[in-house]
């Protein structure tokens, strides 16, 4: 893509009405449909100058503070990534060696690392009903600190998954969409199946299916929602896509077939979740320091899931697709069948097949994370991503 094709996203985005400046970002159904659209577009923007060779070096110096409270490969590098792409430097808090431990409040803490800090990544899956509500406890204090002048710039607080919604994998998710289909009004009709799959490995949270339904029914899709019983999302999600879908012109519909939901499907997001109500246990647990029965409680999910070991992507349902050729989706990592484990998600040939198109999508994430924080910086992103194009530095001599 050569700089013509940069300069005509940039014009996409500068005719965009946003109002994201110094606003965080922790869930996609927070957001307009214009402020979506320009998150994929500064993503895309940054992504075309990487690979053209173009410095986006916004930022000449600072720091960006990322604390993942569960494990992370993708979103932690791509955070990193998105932060040195942009020229600050980022530190990993790790609460067990930081004065958290010793009980330091929230604010404190939020303020604490922020001095010279543009953005706070956080990630917070595992407690149903805690991790959406700790960022917005992040965010308040930053504003707080802002406000009262302690701190001169007020970062950018950004949602790396938390209990409802993973916002950074789902626009990722989406750009992959967008490229592969050719822009968000293709996307329009088509038939998307989130569906649930069996796992072995644990109880993983409910985030990427959740963000998948709410966002993709933005866009026109029919939007499937697959799983056995007993494994249902958040209610609220659930509200938020039939809404989503009725405004769009899409649809939204729940199913407990795989074959039904992968029939006529032009996409597939096979992926294991763990039920809602073992992650309201497992919350209950923690909460009420009792972690050591979480174990036992893990364990009793695990023999749930075996029971629908049958829910696996395999050779036969992709042949239910449209033209036997849907799109397979997922988020990394995949419990591939006969690979990372005895029985998975999703068969061997399928994943190889959709290996090199899934590490695509997973690249994405860096760029809509560096989009999130430059929207929020920036009150005109679209001057300066035109500047960095006018000056068109090179990233690396040679
Ligand atoms: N998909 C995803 O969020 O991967 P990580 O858990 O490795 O960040």
């Amino acid at each position: 893509m050569g700089k013509k094709r940069i300069q005509s996203l940039i014009t996409s985005l500068a005719k965009l009405k946003t109002d994201l400046y110094q606003k965080d970002f922790l869930l996609t159904w927070l957001q307009s449909d214009a402020e979506l659209k320009a998150v994929l577009t500064v993503a895309d923007i940054l992504e075309q100058m990487y690979r053209a060779n173009i410095s986006t070096r916004v930022f000449d110096g600072g720091l960006a503070v990322s604390n993942f409270r569960d494990k992370s490969t993708r979103t932690r590098f791509s955070f990193a990534s998105a932060c040195s792409l942009l020229g600050l430097t980022a530190q990993d808090l790790d609460e067990s060696k930081s004065q958290v431990a010793h009980g330091e409040t929230v604010r404190e803490t939020a303020n604490m690392i922020s001095f010279v800090t543009e953005a706070i990544g956080i990630r917070d899956d595992l407690f149903v009903g805690y991790g959406h509500e700790y960022m917005r406890e992040v965010s308040e204090s930053v504003e707080l600190g802002y406000q009262a002048g302690v701190l001169p710039q007020r970062p950018a607080v950004i949602n790396l998954q938390c209990d409802r919604d993973h916002p950074t994998q789902s626009m990722a998710d989406l750009l992959h969409l967008v490229k592969t289909f050719g822009s968000l009004k293709k996307l329009r009709g088509k038939k998307l199946a989130m569906t649930w799959a069996y796992s072995p490995s644990y109880g993983k949270p409910l985030s990427v299916p959740q963000g998948i339904i709410t966002l993709m029914t933005r866009f026109g899709m029919d939007v499937v929602l697959a799983h056995p019983e007993g494994y249902d999302l958040m209610p609220e999600t659930l509200e938020v896509a039939a809404r989503h879908a009725a405004e769009s012109g899409g649809s939204f519909t729940q199913v407990h077939d795989l074959a039904e939901a992968f029939t006529g499907a032009d996409i597939v997001y096979p992926k294991s979740w763990a039920p809602v109500s073992l992650m309201e246990k497992r919350t209950t647990l923690l909460k009420s320091g009792k972690g050591h029965e979480v174990e036992a409680l893990e364990k009793e999910g695990l023999a749930q899931n075996a029971q629908h070991q049958d829910w696996e992507c395999t050779e036969k349902l992709m042949s239910l697709t449209t033209d036997g050729a849907g799109l397979y989706l997922h988020c990394l990592p995949a419990d591939i069948t006969d690979v990372s484990c005895k029985a998975g998600e999703v068969a061997a040939t399928v994943f190889d097949r959709y290996r090199d198109p899934t590490y695509h999508e997973a690249e994405h994430k860096l760029y809509v994370i560096a989009a999130m924080i430059m929207l929020n910086r920036f009150k005109k992103p679209a001057r300066v991503l035109a500047g960095l194009l006018r000056k068109a530095r090179p990233r690396r001599a040679g």
